[in-house]
């Protein structure tokens, strides 16, 4: 491992699997930014709070979360700075087995020559802000850029070739930074579905990033080893017509093929974004591309995949968070604890 020690790459390596290692765990996302999570805590009366009052407001929402967390189906939740620097939670993870990561990504701007792509900030200075995040007790780091996909001409499909290079240049730079604080990198090319594209495009562009994504990262020197990728499932957009009777069966080939296809066997994990979809949808697209590399015969491409699992947030947390904003924390904590057992189940294979 020409860029790093053999006690760093045994560290980075040894973490990666502690991720994915036991069948069936995953990772919970809890990295909102503040004022995203000021909006999704906001009830239905709308009281306006002070700065002070919803800042402690999201300490408690955070705090309920995390212990709620059961580490026979959580391996890793992701925090933002404000929950392991500020409120300093990493411990009340830690302490029952669970490891922290941290959300490295900044906000987005718009590529200036194609202004419905993003550039994705906050390279400037990362290196400090990991080994800050390394110091409050983070082991691994995530950074998601947004890919556009289209099938329309208008003015040209997306992505476009210098949206695709952008993205993978940056998830690159971050991976090797990532390393150098001695964190687990954590990829995530979040292909949009809110568009016209069908299936076959969206698994194009799939495997088109996340191809380029690994180019990258080689050029880079990352340690593929200590790495993890976090990719959407690819579907058919919500605005084409075939997306009312796509089966989780048809989601689960294509996400197959594409896992097969562009990700090195090096990788030790593969964990899904959960993208909004309705939890149900997100963990029986988990549950079928489960049940799909499970059927198939050894050998054959299916049966060498790394494993399968998620890395959802709003899929397991959306429940618990109206049930908690109702005033009922005891069935927030239920609703945690379900949603987490369907995710593992789902990444076993176990269609519920
Ligand atoms: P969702 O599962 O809600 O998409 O969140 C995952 C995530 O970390 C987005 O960056």
């Amino acid at each position: 491992h020409s860029h790093h020690s053999h006690f760093e790459a045994h560290e980075l390596m040894k973490t990666a699997n502690e991720l994915v290692e036991i069948k069936g765990r995953g990772i919970y996302a809890s990295d909102e930014a503040p004022e995203m999570m000021d909006e999704l805590l906001r009830n239905a009366q709308k009281v306006s709070l002070t700065e002070e009052e919803k800042r402690k407001k999201r300490k408690i929402w955070k705090e309920t979360a995390f212990s709620s967390l059961n580490s026979e189906y959580i391996s890793g939740a992701i925090l933002h700075w404000e929950s392991l620097i500020d409120f300093q939670l990493a411990p009340l993870l830690s302490d029952k087995g669970i490891i922290p990561g941290i959300r490295a990504n900044g906000e987005l701007v718009p590529i200036p020559r194609s202004t419905e792509e993003f550039i994705v900030q906050g390279l400037d200075n990362l290196l400090p802000q990991l080994q800050a995040a390394r110091s409050a007790g983070a082991r691994f780091s995530k950074w998601r850029v947004p890919v556009g996909c289209t099938s329309t001409n208008i003015p040209v499909p997306l992505p476009t070739l210098l949206g695709l290079e952008t993205s993978a240049e940056t998830l690159a730079q971050f991976a090797a930074i990532s390393q150098q604080a001695g964190l687990v990198p954590i990829v995530e090319p979040d292909v949009d579905f809110s568009r016209d594209a069908d299936l076959a495009r969206s698994t194009e562009v799939h495997e088109r990033v996340i191809d380029l994504i690994y180019i990258r990262m080689k050029a880079h020197g990352v340690l593929i080893e200590g790495t993890l990728i976090k990719p959407s499932f690819p579907q058919p957009g919500l605005q084409h017509p075939s997306r009312a009777e796509v089966a989780p069966e048809e989601i689960a080939m294509a996400t197959a093929t594409i896992i097969s296809r562009s990700v090195p066997t090096s990788v030790q994990g593969v964990l899904f974004l959960s993208g909004g979809l309705p939890s149900q949808t997100a963990t029986n697209f988990l549950a079928s591309l489960n049940a799909l590399v499970l059927a198939s015969p050894s050998p054959s491409a299916f049966s060498r995949l790394p494993r399968l699992t998620f890395s959802f947030g709003r899929g397991i947390q959306n429940e618990a968070m109206e049930l908690w904003k109702a005033g009922d924390e005891n069935a927030a904590k239920e609703s945690f604890e379900k949603w987490s057992r369907s995710c593992w189940h789902a990444s076993k294979g176990v269609v519920l």
